[in-house]
């Protein structure tokens, strides 16, 4: 991946992105002037602690180690969803590139790339002059996965959106016919509400004749749920583990780590796998850069992050109402993981 970056506000990087699209550039846009993490952790943290349910933000799980344990627990025996997925995407991905005819593949948090490799094949099998736009707020997760699909895939066109995934929703309109996708049931991590504001803002961005392709985990056994999200190897533990660990190292929280333990258990009335740290010893988390701190009593638990399970009926339900209706549904012979493509055929009534 060409390591070209510029910094820009809103309207330079449509203009950025039009012109790399015309001229067929490889390229790395970087969307804004990222805040600083650090202080932008330290706020997060804090209000998360301040409010009487102490719900952590799940999004700073991923710095550069909690990245690399996430891409970890994907192989887990136990975590199913990366190979259900996978597994469906490459049976399929010829029909979806056949469904929606030559269109930019514009994927939201797009990681490793590794499953969307079978898309780009078979798009690169049926069309000439494929173009993906791959989306992550990690700048080292894009540039290994930007070479890694140059390398496997010759002649692609790689425009590349280091930013947040409402920075790339205005550059839709720009790449449309275009496929919008979200995979690895990253939906399952949001609230209803924050899925609500996603659908209302990604939808309004897409034009009719547009598609969107989801991946979401579907409802199942408990048993089978929390397995996957306590794995043997303690691998999930570790990523969990790490936010204090980051929370220590980055704003001094002093905590003993050894005191610490992971939790991940299904709520059936919620329907989400929720993931908690839980204090095995009364401590004191210590906010170093606002100068705060709280006591958190033995045996109190810190929601991290939530795991929503769907139903597709569900799902697709839901989406029609942002105007975003079912083309096909796949599946994989156990119905553990769905895989919806879905276009945009009105504007949204909402
Ligand atoms: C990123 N996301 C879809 C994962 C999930 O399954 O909800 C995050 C994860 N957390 C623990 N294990 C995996």
């Amino acid at each position: 991946m060409p390591p070209t970056t510029a910094c820009l506000d809103k309207k330079v990087l449509k203009a950025f992105f039009n012109t790399a699209l015309a001229d067929r550039q490889n390229v790395v846009l970087q969307a804004a002037a990222l805040d600083d993490p650090r202080e932008e952790f330290a706020r997060s943290v804090v209000e998360g602690l301040a409010s009487s349910s102490r719900e952590l933000e799940c999004r700073f799980l991923y710095d550069a180690r909690g990245s690399a344990l996430y891409e970890k627990i994907c192989s887990q025996p136990e975590y199913y969803l990366t190979r259900t997925e996978e597994s469906i995407l490459k049976k399929w991905a010829a029909d979806i590139s056949g469904l929606t005819g030559l269109c930019t593949l514009i994927e939201l948090g797009s990681g490793s790339s590794v499953k969307t490799s079978h898309l780009l094949s078979a798009y690169q099998t049926r069309y000439d002059k494929v173009c993906y736009t791959p989306i992550d707020i990690s700048r080292s997760a894009l540039n290994d996965a930007g070479r890694a699909i140059a390398k496997q895939h010759p002649g692609i066109q790689i425009v590349g959106i280091h930013g947040t995934y409402g920075d790339s929703f205005p550059l839709i309109q720009c790449a449309s016919p275009a496929l919008v996708i979200f995979l690895g049931s990253t939906l399952g991590n949001f609230s209803p509400a924050e899925e609500e504001l996603f659908w209302t803002d990604l939808s309004a961005h897409m034009r009719p004749g547009d598609y969107l392709l989801l991946g979401v985990d579907l409802l199942k056994d408990p048993g089978l749920l929390e397995a996957a999200y306590n794995d043997a190897a303690g691998v999930t533990a570790r990523f969990t583990l790490n936010y204090f660990a980051r929370m220590n190292r980055e704003l001094g929280a002093g905590l003993d780590l050894d005191r610490l333990s992971h939790r991940a258990l299904f709520n059936p009335e919620k329907e989400r796998v929720e993931i908690f740290t839980r204090f095995d010893a009364a401590q004191t988390i210590r906010i170093k850069p606002l100068h705060k701190s709280y006591a958190i009593a033995a045996g109190e638990q810190i929601l991290l992050e939530i795991s929503r399970k769907f139903s597709l009926a569900g799902v697709k339900n839901s989406l029609s109402g942002f105007g975003l209706h079912p083309v096909r549904t796949y599946t994989d012979d156990r119905g553990w993981f769905g895989l919806l493509l879905l276009e945009k055929r009105e504007e949204a009534k909402r």
